[in-house]
């Protein structure tokens, strides 16, 4: 997974053996201008100066044809906005696709409707301003095996591009107030930030704690996913965020973090949701897991987010359909929902006859919610004397009469 060869194409190398060259020519070493190919990073300090000199071109150039493009140059494109776009416009002309392609509805529920096919073509159906809530989980590009067999090895700037396209589409469909939810490794989400911020407000990056890689030496252990949070519009229409219980033992039932030592500040309905999720599981155990073969999520995340920004009624959209987890959590919370996945689909049907088992799965996530201390929890503390929001109001008020 690399860009393409943009970086020698601007120097004007167009095999391995001309990159010896330029780097006998240039006095770059070899490695370090192939790191600057493979990773379109952009030279600087003395070897800018060499690799310039040696190219015969100018910085700019060279910018422009990486398409790393600084303020600067940004600025002297928008002065020059009525020339540069009839240029873009006659070449995006040429390049268009006509062509297209169907989707079929493969699963209609009370609340919901699957479509088997590439989101692109199914969001030609959906129409604009018509969706409260968007949560995408697309393929992350890591060369993995999906039953739907999609190239997931494209070179970074084709996969960054197709992001961007149903992007554009997520948030075309959005309503005013809406919510966008995209959940990504933390490298590619850091670059798609810079695309969501032209159209949308930013919320909130959270990291969701999940070990998703085996640890890698020089390097720190990857230990989060990216959960990007963004809304159409200046203020989300609908934000209620689930309050979390406090932090115990689960063998002595005794507090396991210090929240700032006022007992009586805390609040009895849970403490804040943080931008930091250390509760979500991943899905590994078989009597969890729907799917053999993708990255399915914990219905515990998609519960908390559709939660926090959409009620009762509400539409929700997913174009990444997987083993059919947000389809799922909407519907056992009784919003409706679109989606779609481009894949075998009997994997997402077969899992609505499993609906029993799914809701009593988030029930017992949702017990665990809102109270500081969740009823099962205060009883065995009670029996401990160990404090509790009553004990604490208690105490509060007998000192008062004192
Ligand atoms: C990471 S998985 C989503 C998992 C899902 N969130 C879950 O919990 O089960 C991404 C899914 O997107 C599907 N996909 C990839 N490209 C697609 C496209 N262009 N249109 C629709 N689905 C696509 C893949 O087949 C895969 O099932």
């Amino acid at each position: 997974m690399s860009y393409s060869d943009q970086f020698l194409s601007a120097i004007g190398v167009k095999s391995k053996k001309g990159l010896s060259s330029f780097a006998k020519l240039s006095g770059v070493p070899f490695n370090r201008l192939k790191y600057y190919n493979d990773n379109n990073i952009l030279p600087s300090g003395k070897d800018l100066q060499l690799i310039i000199k040696a190219a015969e071109i100018s910085e700019l150039i060279l910018k422009l044809k990486m398409g790393r493009l600084d303020i600067e140059t940004l600025e002297f494109i928008q002065s020059h906005a009525v020339e540069i776009s009839s240029l873009i416009e006659d070449s995006k002309s040429l390049s268009k696709n006509s062509g297209f392609d169907s989707c079929e509805l493969a699963l209609k529920t009370r609340l919901g409707k699957l479509y088997q096919g590439d989101c692109l073509n199914f969001f030609k159906i959906i129409k604009n301003d018509s969706v409260d809530l968007v949560f995408a989980d697309p393929p992350f590009n890591l060369s993995k095996l999906y039953p739907s067999e999609i190239d997931d090895n494209l070179k970074t700037e084709n996969y960054l591009k197709w992001c961007q396209i149903w992007i554009y589409e997520c948030i075309r469909v959005l309503k005013p107030g809406g919510a966008l939810f995209i959940w990504n490794l933390p490298k590619w989400n850091a670059v798609l930030t810079n695309y969501l911020e032209s159209y949308l407000t930013f919320r909130h990056w959270i990291g969701v704690d999940i070990k998703y890689s085996l640890p890698i030496s020089g390097r720190l252990y990857p230990s989060h996913y990216s959960l990007l949070y963004y809304v159409k519009g200046e203020k989300p229409n609908t934000f209620h965020p689930d309050r979390l219980p406090m932090h115990i033992c689960p063998k002595c039932f005794g507090d396991l973090k210090d929240y700032g030592g006022y007992k009586d500040k805390m609040n009895p309905k849970g403490v804040n949701l943080t931008d930091v999720w250390t509760d979500i599981p991943p899905v590994r155990h078989a009597k969890y897991k729907r799917r053999n073969r993708a990255n399915e999520l914990s219905i515990k995340l998609l519960d908390r987010i559709i939660e926090m920004a959409s009620n009762e009624g509400d539409l929700v959209l997913d174009p990444f359909g997987g083993s059919g987890t947000t389809y799922m959590a909407a519907e056992l919370k009784k919003r409706k929902w679109i989606g779609c996945e481009i894949g075998p689909v009997d994997e997402i049907v077969g899992r609505f006859n499993l609906k029993t088992e799914e809701r009593a799965i988030l029930k017992s996530y949702r017990e665990k919610l809102n109270a500081l201390f969740p009823e099962s929890v205060k009883i065995n503390r009670e029996k401990r004397g160990l404090w509790t929001c009553e004990s604490v109001r208690e105490r509060e008020k007998t000192e008062l009469v004192f």
